[in-house]
């Protein structure tokens, strides 16, 4: 079987409530930032479907830049050590950044991002994470604004990867458990 979707176990959020609530998140952040500068900082690599859609229903003038970071590895276990592996390319004083990503897990990540951009001054600076595994955070974290709420299961699609792939699946998904072993060349 070469289909992809044939390695999933259980689709925990669909394409209809994703583009759902994907649409309200959008109209919340152009109510908010209404006539404001807003500046988008996607987080790579797993955050840019969910950017890549969010914008388009974001309805005030904005810019998008990226930043990627690399907490997980190949794990399925936030390793708890951040690491940049491609800064912002411009400045970021002044400016009123709202962060992109797909998930909040421990919140390392975040809290490690959103400390280190904190320092660049910027007007303002929050948080837009599709997906809160809340009850695994190690770290106090505020998101702004959040998606879902989700339990304490590995997930992967709609930008989220295991062990790099499944990112391009359309819904947000669990795999079938001997999808999680190693596979090959990875
Ligand atoms: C994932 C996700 C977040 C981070 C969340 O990134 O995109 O950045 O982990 O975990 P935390 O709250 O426990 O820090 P990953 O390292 O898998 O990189 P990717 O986005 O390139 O897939």
């Amino acid at each position: 079987m070469c289909m992809l979707s044939a390695d999933v176990a259980k689709i925990l959020i669909d394409e209809v409530a994703l583009r759902q609530r994907v649409r309200e998140l959008g109209e919340q952040i152009s109510r908010d930032y209404c006539g404001q500068d807003l500046l988008l900082v996607c987080i790579l690599k797993g955050g840019v479907v969910f950017l890549s859609d969010l914008m388009r229903h974001i309805d005030v003038p904005h810019e998008i830049e990226f930043m990627a970071i690399s907490s997980y590895g190949d794990a399925t276990e936030s390793s708890g050590i951040v690491r940049i592996m491609m800064d912002l390319a411009v400045p970021i004083k002044g400016r009123n950044v709202l962060i992109v990503e797909d998930i909040v897990d421990t919140g390392y990540t975040l809290a490690y991002v959103k400390g280190l951009l904190s320092t660049r001054e910027p007007a303002s600076i929050r948080i837009c994470a599709l997906l809160d595994k809340a009850e695994r955070r190690k770290v106090p974290l505020q998101i702004d604004y959040v998606g879902f709420e989700i339990p304490n299961e590995f997930v992967v699609g709609y930008g989220l990867d295991f062990q790099g792939r499944y990112r391009n699946l359309p819904y947000v998904a669990v795999l079938k458990p001997e999808r999680y072993r190693k596979q090959p060349g990875k």
